[in-house]
């Protein structure tokens, strides 16, 4: 297909929406954009600088700071990759701690928080040629994607794969924890007053609990066949 499109994900925490992203980014030769690392990006700067911990969270604090925040992502030949900086600093191992896990929902509520990063999502997707995966990326950051995918999959398949990805960098844990921290995720993410987790009305879902990537790729592709064929 020539003409270049925007790709929306979105769906509940670790049920691979990154890995399906990602395959489709390299199949379109597309960029590819993860929303939620730029939460990551924005909690772990407030956990460096105090301003969130287990039971408080300086908001306004967080807010003012907001300017000081510079999120990027740049691409990285040797793994093939888009690595997230936080002000020049590669981040991208960091944001994914279960400490800055178990804080981003909280961060992920602020208005203000959400949107400067709903504003650094739409300038990221101007040119189009791009994938961004989230939980509001149908509904609020491109209403207008010409395809939008709601991705999910069980509890259990969601905790076991998040668990083998911690366990493959050394992050121990338990799988109890780790489903823990998936469905307090998913109670917040979709109870949210700003921007709740929910299905854009023209989203298709796509249900993995079951499928490879390669069966998921095969699946994008009818999509973007009969697109092409309608157009
Ligand atoms: O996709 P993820 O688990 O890395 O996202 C981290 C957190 O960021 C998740 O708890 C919800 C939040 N998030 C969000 O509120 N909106 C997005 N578009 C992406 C993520």
């Amino acid at each position: 297909m020539d003409k270049k499109l925007i790709i929306a994900i979105d769906g509940y925490s670790s049920c691979g929406k990154s890995t399906f992203a990602k395959s489709i980014a390299k199949e379109l030769n597309y960029i590819y954009i993860d929303s939620g690392a730029m939460y990551r990006a924005v909690t772990l700067y407030c956990m460096r600088e105090n301003l969130v911990r287990e039971n408080e969270m300086q908001t306004s604090a967080i807010v003012s700071e907001l300017k000081n925040i510079k999120i990027a992502f740049r691409y990285n030949r040797p793994s093939d990759c888009y690595l997230t900086y936080l002000n020049s600093e590669n981040v991208e191992d960091d944001i994914r701690s279960i400490e800055v896990a178990s804080h981003v929902s909280r961060i992920s509520m602020i208005p203000e928080v959400r949107e400067r990063m709903v504003e650094l999502q739409q300038q990221m997707g101007r040119d189009k040629g791009i994938v961004m995966d989230g939980r509001d990326i149908g509904t609020v950051v491109f209403p207008d994607a010409e395809i939008k995918i709601f991705m999910t999959a069980s509890v259990e398949i969601r905790a076991k794969r998040r668990f083998d990805e911690l366990a493959g960098k050394n992050i121990v844990t338990t799988i109890e924890e780790v489903r823990r921290n998936i469905v307090a995720r998913d109670i917040a993410d979709e109870n949210r007053d700003i921007s709740p987790l929910r299905r854009a009305d023209d989203a298709i879902i796509l249900d993995n609990s079951r499928m490879s990537v390669k069966e998921q790729m095969l699946w994008f592709m009818k999509i973007i066949h009969k697109l092409k064929d309608e157009s």
